[in-house]
């Protein structure tokens, strides 16, 4: 059996890439898509629940899928610097994949407001990180601005090889099904995700020019949202988004119009979820089924809960939930939800004994 090398190689001739070009990757894609077996007892309906866990990517988000086009592209075409604006992701994917390609990569993230994980991996993979008294809307508009003035490559997802790595997930989740599930929920922030799936969807639904459709239909798609950070629930752009899922802190969603098509074409919808029952969901998940996913992750599964409850979602639906991120990347939220701290004991075996009779 031939060995996985990353989606680039699996899906290239779906990809807008040569087939002389050597793929920067890091073994991408590829990740399970597990069926949830408590939670859906647990409210008692009966639905095919899957996750794709995105965050078991190689630098623990679904920015991966986009970062081996991005940074392939970037290189094959001689440049020599990535730069993106992230709230965490972005800026660990373009550092890692920028060490691999042995290119310099540039980012700006938020004051603050960055979770722990996310800031290691830039710093480790030696990202020149740019830490700015702002956000990450304000990052992006200087990004924008600074790719005018200096030789540097954008791969946030305005960059279009970014989508067309993330569509790859969509190829994924209909190859393990052997067809298109009825709804895929998805926590949007900046919507490049959302887009992405769409693409990737309708591309096997439709068929291109090169391929014929390898399904006879598209889902759904769910777009959720921070109550805090939700201008698609809006209609508007925000001014100041607030939210503890610091991924999804984001108030001018570059890819706006994408979001909104694949809204529209897919008779889909997007719905606000508070702070509390987006850790909520992050706890269930780790609780009741061993997931541990990162919060801004956890707004999918909340909303896809919520919607299978109210029988927005039918019973008998087969549904795709997308975990973005890792939970292991904001360790202190993840401490934070846990009321019962680690037991502090002498090294004996009575103290054992008693901690665990007790
Ligand atoms: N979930 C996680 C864990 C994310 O990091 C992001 C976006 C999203 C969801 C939303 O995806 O932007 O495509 O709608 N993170 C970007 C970043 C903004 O900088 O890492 P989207």
């Amino acid at each position: 059996s031939k060995r996985y090398t990353g989606l680039i190689e699996h899906y290239r001739d779906r990809l807008p890439i040569g087939p002389e070009t050597r793929p920067v990757s890091l073994c991408e894609g590829n990740t399970p898509l597990i069926q949830l077996v408590n939670l859906p007892r647990l409210i008692g309906k009966e639905v095919e629940l899957y996750v794709k866990f995105e965050g078991l990517n190689p630098t623990g988000s679904f920015k991966d899928r986009g970062m081996t086009m991005a940074v392939t592209q970037a290189v094959a075409s001689g440049s020599r610097a990535i730069i993106c604006a992230s709230t965490g992701n972005t800026s660990a994917a373009a550092a890692a994949y920028a060490a691999r390609a042995g290119i310099a990569c540039f980012v700006l993230i938020p004051d603050g407001k960055i979770a722990l994980g996310k800031l290691a991996q830039a710093m480790i993979h030696g990202a020149k990180v740019l830490q700015i008294q702002g956000n990450f809307d304000d990052g992006m508009r200087l990004v924008k601005e600074i790719a005018d003035h200096a030789p540097v490559t954008i791969v946030n997802s305005i960059n279009p090889f970014r989508i067309e790595g993330q569509k790859t997930a969509a190829f994924e989740i209909v190859d393990a099904l052997g067809r298109a599930p009825d709804y895929h929920c998805l926590p949007v922030g900046n919507a490049g995700n959302i887009t992405a799936y769409w693409k990737g969807y309708t591309e096997y639904a439709l068929g291109t020019a090169s391929h014929a459709a390898v399904t006879d239909r598209r889902p759904v798609m769910c777009g959720y949202q921070a109550a805090g950070a939700a201008p698609f629930v809006a209609g508007a752009f925000v001014e100041h988004p607030e939210t503890v899922a610091t991924a999804i802190r984001i108030g001018i969603p570059q890819s706006w119009d994408g979001a909104w098509n694949a809204q529209k074409e897919s008779g889909g919808w997007f719905a606000p979820f508070t702070d509390a029952e987006i850790l909520a969901t992050q706890k269930l998940l780790s609780e009741k089924e061993g997931i541990f996913c990162e919060p801004a992750s956890a707004t999918s599964v909340a909303g896809a809960l919520h919607d299978i409850q109210s029988g927005k979602i039918p019973e008998g639906s087969v549904v795709v939930c997308t975990l973005t991120g890792v939970g292991l990347k904001d360790p202190d939220t993840a401490i934070g939800q846990c009321d019962v701290k680690p037991a502090k004991i002498q090294a004996t075996l009575d103290a054992v004994k008693g901690a665990i009779l007790e």
